[in-house]
């Protein structure tokens, strides 16, 4: 799986978004250590508060069907590229600390990050 596929995995996604509040869909395809590749979309609640990004779809899915270990995430939506929430940086950091992050857009371009960069002197107990 190069990068370029899962940023075309993320695109896929994102068309399964469910965002009728927002209007803004996001797509995510986390790449594990064992070559599986999970996917995310952002799912709204008409009361806002339960709504959930689709980084966390991807990762909460990943992680319930036993994976522990993580490469590479893509996320995509239609800007430029685009950049993961500060509450997924946190919880990408408590499961995958060493992950690199594609941040890309729908027209399959991406910008390379990690979540280091994203989210210096993280919090930590
Ligand atoms: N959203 C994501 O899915 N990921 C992010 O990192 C940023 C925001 C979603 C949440 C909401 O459904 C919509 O984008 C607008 O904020």
């Amino acid at each position: 799986m190069n990068d370029r596929e899962l940023v075309d995995r993320a695109n896929e996604a994102r068309e399964r978004a469910y965002a009728p509040y927002s209007g803004f869909k996001v797509g995510a395809a986390l790449l594990c250590a064992d070559g599986t590749v999970f996917t995310g979309v952002n799912i709204e609640n008409a009361a806002f508060g339960p709504s959930i990004c689709a980084e966390r779809t991807a990762l909460f899915k990943a992680i319930s069907e036993g994976k522990r270990d993580f490469v590479k995430l893509a996320v995509t939506c239609d800007r430029e590229y685009c950049q993961p929430c500060g509450t997924c940086r946190q919880v990408i950091m408590e499961h995958a600390p060493d992950l690199e992050i594609l941040m890309g857009s729908v027209d399959g371009s991406f910008k390379r990050t990690t979540i280091r960069d994203l989210l210096p002197e993280a919090f930590k107990l």
